[in-house]
């Protein structure tokens, strides 16, 4: 979008443009959503993103889509690697999504991304956060690009952590609403 092109359209006849771009934007906040950190790996690669564009798109076969935008690492990644791993976290755990909100350091001697310890998914190697409550590990079937962000849809291969656990289910998730910061809009 050029500069100053004003609010993306379309934009409902008689609406003051920027009134309703504010309008607009705060209620697609309040989409109800989790947060996670999508690993990503390419050959030595890997990343850590903090996201909150993750949804389940098909039973059969079990399908998860994430959003990406298009440009940032994770995408490349993503793109080349075929690949990610989403690491669920406990509510508790908050402060650790501030820290990956740019391409991370890996340290894959100590394994660390941003000083944070990782391991490698099993069946994908993308990288998941030692203190992740659940992982989804994901293997890229199909890539939409859509505008400012890319949905990749992986088929699930492998999931676990002490959410899949059957006395898993008092583990409370971290919620986009637990924090206040916001994305997207
Ligand atoms: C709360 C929050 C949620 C975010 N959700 C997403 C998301 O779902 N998709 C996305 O592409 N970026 C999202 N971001 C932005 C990325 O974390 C950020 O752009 C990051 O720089 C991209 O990561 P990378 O460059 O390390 O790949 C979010 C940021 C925050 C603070």
């Amino acid at each position: 979008m050029p500069p100053h092109a004003g609010p993306v359209g379309p934009v409902p006849p008689g609406c003051d443009p920027d009134a309703y771009d504010r309008r607009r934007r705060r209620v697609l906040w309040r989409i109800p959503t989790g947060l996670y950190l999508v690993g990503s790996r390419a050959g030595a690669r890997r990343n850590l993103m903090t996201g909150n564009w993750v949804v389940q798109l098909s039973t059969e076969p079990k399908l998860v889509g994430v959003g990406i935008e298009v440009g940032v690492h994770t995408y490349g990644l993503v793109r080349d690697g075929g690949v990610f791993a989403v690491s669920f976290l406990s509510r508790s755990d908050r402060s650790v999504v501030r820290r990956f909100v740019k391409p991370a350091v890996d340290d894959p001697a100590g394994r660390t991304l941003n000083e944070v310890p990782y391991h490698d998914a099993p069946v994908t190697g993308a990288p998941v956060v030692d203190q992740a409550v659940g992982y989804l590990d994901c293997r890229v079937t199909r890539e939409v690009e859509l505008g400012s962000h890319c949905l990749f849809v992986g088929e699930v291969v492998d999931a676990g952590g002490a959410i899949g656990e059957e006395d898993g289910e008092g583990v409370e998730l971290l919620r986009m609403e637990d924090t206040r910061m916001s994305y997207g809009g």
